[in-house]
C-alpha cells in the first residue's frame, strides 16, 4: 500500500473521501464537493441515517460534477474530541471501505482543523498510519483467490496542507506499521514453518537492523540450567530455542536497559495434559508474547530509540511424545527453584520462569515487561478487549495503562497477594505449576512473580484474549493483531529514552 501526502488542490483520484462532522456538519472539503456535484451529498446525508457521528461511512457512487467514480464521507465526530487515534481508526475504515470498492486509488482529505486535541498535519499523517495498519493481510499460502475478491486499493493520497510536514511525520510512524507487520507475519505462519529454529533464523535477520541477536540451544540452556523451559520442549522433535534481542541506542550503552520478556510456545497442543481437538489450530499463535518482543525490538532498531532494550524469545514446542514431560515431573528451574508438574499444559509460565531468571541475572534490567499468552482464564475476565496486567509496581502499571490508552492497546489490572500466591504452594516441591480452579490467570501470574528479584519493576502481560482478532477493526484486520508492539512502543518513548 503506498501512501503519499499533497496539498489539497483541486479534487482528483478514482475516489474521494472527505470528512463530516457531528450533526452532518461538513467540513470545508465535504462543502465544496458539494457545492461541485450540485448538492449531491446534502441530499445524500438527508436521505441516509450518516449524520457525521465518529466511525460512520457513507458512499455516493458516480456523483455528477466531480470526476471520481465515487466520494466516501467519513464522520469524525465532534471536532473538539479529535486527537490522533480518531483519525488513525478513521483512515483504517476509510481503508476497509475502499479496499472492497474496485477502487485503486484514493485521495483522503484533512482539512484545518481548528480546536482538535492535535495538529492539522498529525491527523494526516495518522490518517495515513491507520490506512496502512488495515492494508496488512496473510495471504501467502492463498494460490486460488479470485482477483475480483482481492482487496483493490493499491494507493491513497492524503489531501493536506503543509504536505510535506505530514509525510515526515508519517515517515516516523511507518516504523510502527513495519515492526506490527513483522509481528503480524511471524504470529499468522503455521507451526510447521515457525518452530523454535525457523523463529530463531526470522530473529538472526534483525541484526541487519543494528540488533546484537544471540541464539542459546539446548546443549547452553542445559549449561545454564534451564530445566523449566526444557522440560516443556523435551516432547518435541524440534529443539528449544532462547533468542536475545540487544539493542543499545541510549547515550550510555552501559546503563541498565529495559527487558521486555516473550512466550514463545510454537505450537501448544497440551502436551501430556493433550487438549481437545476443536479448536486446537489456533495454538499455533501461542508464541503471540514472543512475536511481539521479534516485533518491538524490530520497531526500537529502525527508529532508532534512544534506549538500551533487550528482548528475550522463549522459544519451544509443547507436544506429547515417548519423550514428553509427564504429568508429577519435577523439574529444576534455573533460579534452583523445583516445579512440580501437575499439568503440562500450564507450560508457558514454566518457559518464561527460565527467560525470567536469565535475563535478571545476566543484563540486571530497570524494569520487565513479559508478555504471554498464557491462560484462557483471562480471556473469561476480559475478552478480547484488555490485556489482563499484573505488577509489583505501580509506576509501572500506571505507565503501561496510559501507554496502552494513548495507543488503543488497553491493559486492565488485576491483583496479585499472598492469599493468591499460597495457591501454587506445594508437598512434592518448592510450587506447582497451577493453582485450583479460580482465579487461573492470577495464579499464573503469581507464579511468574516467584521468578522475579523482590526489587525489580516488573509486569506481566496476559495477552491470550487480545493475540488474535476474529473481526475486523479500523485499524487491526481479522487475524494476527500485534497488540502490544504499538504499546511498548509508546512506553518506551515516553518513559525510557534519553
Ligand atoms: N496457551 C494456553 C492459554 C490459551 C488458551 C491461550 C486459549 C489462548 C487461548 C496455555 O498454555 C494453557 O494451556 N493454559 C491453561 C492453563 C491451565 C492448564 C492451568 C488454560 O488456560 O487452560
Ligand atoms: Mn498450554
Ligand atoms: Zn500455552
Amino acid at each position: 500500500m503506498k501512501i503519499a501526502f499533497a496539498a489539497p488542490g483541486k479534487f482528483k483520484g478514482e475516489a474521494l473521501a472527505a470528512a463530516v462532522f457531528e450533526n452532518g456538519q461538513l467540513s470545508a472539503s465535504a462543502k465544496a464537493l458539494d457545492e461541485a456535484s450540485g448538492g449531491a451529498i446534502k441530499r445524500a446525508l438527508k436521505s441516509s441515517r450518516f449524520s457525521g457521528k465518529k466511525g460512520q461511512l457513507l458512499d455516493l457512487v458516480s456523483p455528477n460534477g466531480v470526476e471520481a467514480a465515487r466520494i466516501v464521507l467519513f464522520g469524525l465526530g465532534k471536532e473538539a474530541e479529535l486527537g490522533d487515534l480518531d483519525f488513525e481508526r478513521a483512515g483504517g475504515s476509510l481503508y476497509g471501505r475502499l479496499a472492497s470498492s474496485g477502487a485503486t486509488d484514493a485521495t483522503v482529505y484533512v482539512d484545518d482543523l481548528n480546536d482538535a486535541k492535535t495538529t492539522t498535519q498529525s491527523a494526516a499523517a495518522h490518517l495515513g498510519l491507520g490506512l496502512l495498519l488495515h492494508s496488512y493481510r496473510f495471504d501467502k499460502y492463498r494460490t486460488k483467490e479470485k482477483p475480483e475478491k482481492k482487496p483493490s486499493l493499491k494507493s491513497a493520497t492524503v489531501g493536506v496542507a503543509k504536505a510535506a510536514n505530514a509525510r515526515k511525520q508519517f515517515n516516523e510512524l511507518k516504523f510502527i506499521a513495519d515492526g506490527v507487520f513483522a509481528t503480524r507475519d511471524l504470529v499468522s505462519e503455521p507451526a510447521n514453518v515457525i518452530y523454535p529454529e525457523s523463529f530463531a533464523a526470522e530473529a538472526k535477520k534483525l541484526a541487519s537492523l543494528g540488533l546484537k541477536v544471540t541464539v542459546l540451544g539446548e546443549k547452553e540452556m542445559r549449561k545454564l540450567g534451564m530445566g523449566a523451559l526444557l522440560g516443556v520442549g523435551q516432547g518435541s522433535k524440534r529443539e528449544s530455542q532462547l533468542v536475545l534481542l540487544e539493542w543499545l541506542g541510549a547515550k550510555n550503552k552501559k546503563s541498565a536497559p529495559v527487558a521486555f520478556v516473550g512466550k514463545g510456545v510454537t505450537f501448544d497442543t497440551g502436551g501430556i495434559s493433550i487438549k481437545p481437538a476443536a479448536g486446537m489450530e489456533d495454538m499455533k499463535w501461542d508464541m503471540g508474547g514472543a512475536g511481539v518482543v521479534f516485533g518491538l525490538m524490530h520497531l526500537l532498531a529502525a527508529r532508532k530509540a534512544k534506549v538500551n532494550a533487550i528482548g528475550v524469545c522463549g522459544l519451544v514446542e509443547n507436544m506429547p511424545s515417548g519423550n514428553a514431560q509427564r504429568p508429577g515431573d519435577i523439574v529444576t528451574s534455573m533460579s534452583g527453584q523445583t516445579v512440580e508438574v501437575i499439568n503440562t499444559d500450564a507450560e508457558g509460565r514454566l518457559v518464561l520462569a527460565d527467560a525470567l531468571t536469565h535475563v535478571q541475572r545476566e543484563y540486571k534490567p530497570r524494569a520487565i515487561v513479559d508478555l504471554a499468552t498464557l491462560t484462557g482464564a483471562i480471556i473469561i475476565s476480559l475478552g478480547n478487549v484488555h490485556a489482563g496486567l499484573f505488577s509489583n509496581d505501580d509506576e509501572l502499571s500506571e505507565r503501561l495503562s496510559a501507554a496502552g490508552k494513548a495507543v488503543g492497546e488497553p491493559v486492565w489490572r488485576m491483583p496479585l497477594g499472598e492469599d493468591y500466591d499460597r495457591l501454587i504452594d506445594c508437598d512434592a516441591a518448592d510450587m506447582k505449576n497451577v493453582g485450583g480452579r479460580g482465579a487461573g490467570s492470577i495464579t499464573a501470574a503469581q507464579f511468574l512473580q516467584r521468578f522475579v528479584d523482590e526489587d525489580r519493576p516488573w509486569a506481566h502481560l496476559d495477552i491470550a484474549g487480545v493475540t488474535w482478532s476474529s473481526k475486523d477493526k479500523p485499524t487491526v484486520p481479522k487475524g494476527a493483531t500485534a497488540f502490544g508492539v504499538r504499546l511498548l512502543n509508546q512506553l518506551v518513548a515516553q518513559h525510557y529514552e534519553d
